[in-house]
């Protein structure tokens, strides 16, 4: 029997904190009007101390379990893409399945920049069509807040902080993810990084005089290459999938620029309503961008049963890749009752005892071998 990769919970998070554009222009030499104008951007969310990727997947990743009716202990994988890791390792993965208490889930980070989340996704629905996994989660998940200089204008406006997440799971009925794209062109790397604190340039004096921890970008020359990508791979996705343009209910784009995206619906030929954005209350939160996206259109009754759906990003790397959905679940989707709610909130009250348990167990062992 053929097995799909099906789309069956989603869930997303984003800090409390809204800093608009007017706050921003009392720390930078800015304006709400030049911001709007340039980058379609109106507020940020941006995390308060504590709320870092591995918190905010966590929080995504519950809703997404709750959506699926699916207990953490069924997943098989789970898959964070981040370019704002907890640390350089271990892999927040390996924090969200802690935390979740997904006893029997692989977990690994996946680093693509802003086209993070396509690629988790990609790898992720090719793992459960393959029949090697049956249920996975994907999150995309970011504290750019952390990695932006608040002192340059050029940069600091555009990002914000933010988790999406999926689930998906195997089953033989038509549909779900049909097709993916993924690319990626390293020449540009030096477009968009974060230049210190890898095996290059590691963390010195040096490189925090000179600010190379913080986030650089050639806004130009990646606006050009993502009004490229963006079309190209969307076309890419659907011929794949023996489908055109005509099919598309709604494409999800990458949120990074309003005027990029804009330049992909005209290129692309597409009336507006067929393209979602949600830009303007979240700025770019690079691979969270996507999934929360796809929360906040499907919550807004934008996506039905049957709906053929684009999602397409483009990002750091230079990467870019594209998703061909057709969702398979009936909406809204049959929500927990409280019973199971509280039943829920046990087995993450376990998952945290059972992790505490494990590593009083490793200290002891550790303070029996010393002596
Ligand atoms: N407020 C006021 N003025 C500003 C600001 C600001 N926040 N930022 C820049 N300016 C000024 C510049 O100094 C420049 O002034 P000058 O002409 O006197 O030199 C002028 O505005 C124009 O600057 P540009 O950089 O040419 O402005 P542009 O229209 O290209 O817009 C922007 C800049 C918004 C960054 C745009 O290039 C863009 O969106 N690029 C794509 C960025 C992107 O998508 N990044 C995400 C990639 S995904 C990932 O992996 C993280």
């Amino acid at each position: 029997m053929t097995v799909h990769a099906h789309i069956t919970g989603w869930g997303k998070f984003v800090p409390p904190c809204v800093v608009t554009n007017d706050d921003l222009a009392q720390m930078v030499d800015t304006s709400d009007g030049w911001i709007r104008t340039r980058t379609g951007i109106a507020e940020r969310r941006i995390a308060a101390d504590g709320e870092t990727t591995s918190y905010m997947s966590l929080q995504a990743a519950r809703q997404a379990l709750e959506v699926a009716g699916l207990s953490p202990s069924q997943l098989d994988l789970i898959i964070v893409a981040t370019v704002t890791p907890d640390h350089a390792f271990p892999a927040t993965a390996c924090l969200v399945q802690d935390g979740l208490g997904a006893t029997r889930a692989a977990a690994f980070d996946l680093s693509a920049g802003c086209t993070g989340f396509i690629y988790g996704l990609s790898v992720a629905a090719d793992l459960v069509a393959s029949g090697a996994y049956e249920n996975a989660l994907v999150i995309g998940a970011e504290t750019l807040s952390r990695i932006v200089d608040w002192s340059d204008r050029a940069t600091c406006v555009l990002f914000g902080d933010g988790a999406g997440a999926i689930v998906l799971q195997a089953n033989g009925a038509n549909g779900g993810v049909l097709s993916t794209v993924l690319g990626s062109d390293g020449s540009g790397c030096e477009l968009l990084c974060l230049p210190a604190g890898g095996s290059k340039e590691p963390a010195s004096q040096r490189t925090l005089d000179e600010g190379l921890h913080y986030l650089k970008m050639e806004g130009r020359q990646v606006f050009r290459f993502a009004a490229r990508a963006m079309p190209t791979a969307t076309r890419q996705v659907l011929e794949r999938a023996g489908l055109t343009l005509s099919d598309l209910k709604l494409v999800i784009p990458h949120q990074a620029n309003q005027r990029i995206i804009e330049a992909s619906t005209r290129s692309l030929g597409l009336p507006a309503e067929v393209v979602y954005s949600n830009l303007e209350r979240y700025g770019n939160t690079s691979a969270a961008s996507i999934p929360i996206a796809l929360c906040e259109a499907v919550d807004e009754g934008r996506v039905e049963q049957d709906d053929l759906i684009v999602c397409v990003g483009f990002g750091a790397g230079l990467t870019w890749g594209a998703a061909a959905i057709r969702w398979s679940m009936p909406l809204p989707p049959e929500l927990p009752s409280p019973w199971e709610r509280v039943l829920r909130q046990l087995r993450y009250r376990y998952a945290s005892l059972r992790s505490l348990v494990r590593r009083f167990v490793r200290w002891l062992f550790a303070l029996g071998v010393k002596e």
